[in-house]
């Protein structure tokens, strides 16, 4: 998707996130070596940055994907989270990193971690492409952060609005009318 009239400003080109991409992998590789850690995706969102951080670290991982909904149609959090989608992978006793596209309020995140480590996960460290700090309601420690960003409603590279715009290479600030819609 190029040239995309919706969009008001790039935020992070896609030139930044691969670089901060990679080291985030390196950082991964270094911290998991020697280990065989479970790559957990939160879709839809986590896709794209999943996708090219795995192929940027260089260890032995097993791979899934969860799918949970906390956000309705608009742009805030309901706060309500609801399972759509399970991982299937045994975790009992795994190293669990969870990927995951932007930490706003920190609630998704929370509910996931705390549901991984009950079902029986050695650790649950989380990898998230964005964080909005200003945003946090919750506590939690959140090991890998691509970028931290204001507080803006942002899309491309896996991230929607109403499920447009995932595929911008660059993570973007749509225009105001397109939410006024
Ligand atoms: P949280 O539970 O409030 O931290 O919300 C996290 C989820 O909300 C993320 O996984 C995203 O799917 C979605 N989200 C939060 N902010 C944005 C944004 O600016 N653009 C797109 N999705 C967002
Ligand atoms: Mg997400």
């Amino acid at each position: 998707m190029k040239n995309c009239t919706c969009v008001k400003d790039i935020l992070v080109s896609s030139a930044r996130i691969d670089k901060r991409v990679t080291e985030l992998a390196e950082q991964i590789t270094n911290d998991y070596k020697d280990t065989s850690p479970l790559i957990v995706g939160v879709l839809k969102g986590a896709w794209i940055f999943m996708a090219d951080l795995l192929r940027k670290v260089e260890l032995d991982v097993d791979v899934d994907f969860i799918c949970v909904s906390s956000y309705g149609c608009g742009t805030s959090s309901s706060g309500r989270i609801t399972l759509l989608k399970d991982i299937t992978t045994d975790m009992i006793g795994r190293d669990i990193i969870v990927v995951e596209d932007i930490i706003d309020s920190g609630t998704t995140l929370l509910y996931l971690k705390e549901m991984l480590l009950e079902r029986g996960a050695a650790s649950v460290n989380i990898a998230t492409l964005l964080s909005k700090p200003s945003r946090r309601v919750v506590d939690i420690d959140v090991k890998y952060v691509g970028f931290e960003v204001p507080d803006e409603f942002v899309v491309g590279y896996g991230m929607d609005f109403k499920e447009r715009f995932r595929t911008l290479q660059d993570i973007c600030i749509l225009k105001e009318e397109v939410y006024k819609k």
